[in-house]
């Protein structure tokens, strides 16, 4: 049977619990004039019914690579050239994988592999398998073999996680199809319309906690103590994370900053409420304390104002040590961030202070500053950004620069843990 190629989709089902929407993409496309042959895989026969999958497409439905019928009526080579677009939904890990290294074990690796039809893959999966090194750098070469991307979208999963890796809603991917048609073969979609490279991304699905500006420690009712820090380090460091891709808690001391675009921000005052403001936003996978803590708050803060009483000496101010939230974050426990990031303010000897400071906390890296110039509530930072492998010397820049390139580096250290096995993966977190 010949099949002219216009406005035809060989529609390849994989095994994942997303295959049920294909059925919803079939009738889409027949409802829009475009008609569809499917490919079911072994798995893919798991989820949907080659029944139904017929049923839909009012075809016949190819599953077996070695079936002699098929071979004799359209053998493989024909079936993976008879249509005008390849769409792989749901794409799954397995699926990618054997398409990025050239396997053909299967009718479906087969079909994509002897296609010189575009290829449009939605892929579906549990976040963490989509973060995988190993699928992200499968889905790099796709998208270098000229493969188009739809999704994967955020949200909740089948299996109870939250992230990168739900499929593309039907409609989505149905726009996606009927954009290619209407371009014309040959078209591809636009890359970032339709293509979200992870790589783009590479902190989706991670959650991420800051801490920003001064704290406010109340003497009575109307004085505090505080300090200098304006927050714009830790703002720009929760957004550059966000950019990344990140979900992000800011944990932000009075500043006279707006929220961040696209980050979650509790405003506190005292050290006290910022601990347990942090307390409440873990686990995460990663925390950076950019906070000025006060170090001391008033032992006692009155409920009224303190009068001035006339030739009375000023009254002594007793104080008391804050909590410590960067050690506090830093302790060893099951709500441990797998990276904890604490900044050093320092105005003599910085990387020395640095160093011990790392010691004594328990976090595991320092971004140090000198805090003795206009470092404070000015523009710029130059950094030491200290670690166990060594220590890597920031020249003065732009705060907004400076978390960038601190997002970069965490996106790479999170990236290598991950890379090493799931073990790495110690305070991964996911929302029930
Ligand atoms: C209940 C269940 C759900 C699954 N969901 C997915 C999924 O969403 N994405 C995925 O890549 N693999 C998923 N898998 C694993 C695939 O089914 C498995 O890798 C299979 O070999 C894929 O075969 P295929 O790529 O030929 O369809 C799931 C497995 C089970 C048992």
């Amino acid at each position: 049977m010949g099949l002219a190629p216009e406005r035809r989709v060989l529609l390849i089902i994989g095994g994942g619990i997303a295959a049920y929407k294909s059925l919803l993409l079939i009738r889409l496309c027949a409802r829009a004039g475009i008609a569809t042959r499917a490919v079911l895989t072994k798995a893919g026969a798991e989820f949907v019914t080659p029944l139904s999958v017929a049923a839909l497409t009012g075809d016949k439905v190819y599953t077996d690579l070695f079936s002699l019928t098929d071979e004799a009526e359209m053998g493989h080579i024909q079936l993976s050239r008879a249509a005008g677009l390849v769409v792989v939904a749901p794409a799954t890990a397995d699926l990618m994988a054997k398409a990025a290294n050239g396997h053909a074990n299967d009718l479906a690796s087969t079909v994509l592999l002897a296609t010189d039809k575009p290829v449009m893959w939605a892929p579906a999966m549990n976040v963490r398998m989509w973060m995988h090194k190993a699928v992200q750098r499968n889905v790099e070469t796709l998208l270098e073999d000229g493969a188009m991307m739809i999704g994967p979208e955020d949200g909740d999963m089948a299996c109870g996680e939250f992230g990168p890796g739900r499929m593309a809603e039907p409609e989505t991917i149905f726009a996606a199809i009927e954009a290619f048609f209407k371009a014309g073969e040959g078209h591809r979609l636009p890359a970032p319309e339709a293509t979200r490279c992870l790589s783009d991304r590479p902190l989706a699905g991670r959650r991420m906690l800051v801490t920003a500006g001064p704290t406010l420690e109340a003497i009575d009712p109307v004085r505090f103590l505080s300090n200098r820090s304006s927050g714009k380090q830790g703002y720009a460091i929760a957004a550059a994370l966000a950019e990344l891709g990140a979900e992000v808690v800011l944990v932000s001391g009075p500043t006279a900053l707006p929220d961040p675009k696209d980050v979650r921000t509790l405003r506190v005052e005292s050290a006290r409420d910022m601990l347990a403001a942090c307390e409440q936003s873990l686990p995460v996978d990663a925390a950076f304390c950019v906070a000025a803590v006060a170090d001391w708050r008033p032992a006692r803060a009155t409920g009224r104002k303190i009068k001035k009483e006339k030739d009375s000496p000023p009254p002594a101010l007793a104080l008391v040590e804050n909590p410590d939230i960067l050690a506090s974050l830093s302790r060893p426990g099951k709500n441990r961030p797998r990276l904890v990031v604490g900044f050093a303010a320092e105005t003599n000897d910085i990387e020395a202070h640095a160093r011990a400071k790392i010691a004594r906390k328990g976090c595991d890296w320092i971004l140090a500053n000198d805090v003795s110039g206009d470092v404070m509530g000015g523009e710029d930072n130059e950094i030491l950004l200290i670690r166990s492998e060594g220590t890597e010397h920031w020249p003065r820049m732009p705060k907004a620069e400076a978390a960038a390139r601190l997002a970069a580096a965490v996106a790479a250290h999170l990236g290598e843990e991950s890379g090493r096995g799931i073990e790495g993966n110690r305070g991964r977190t996911s929302r029930a």
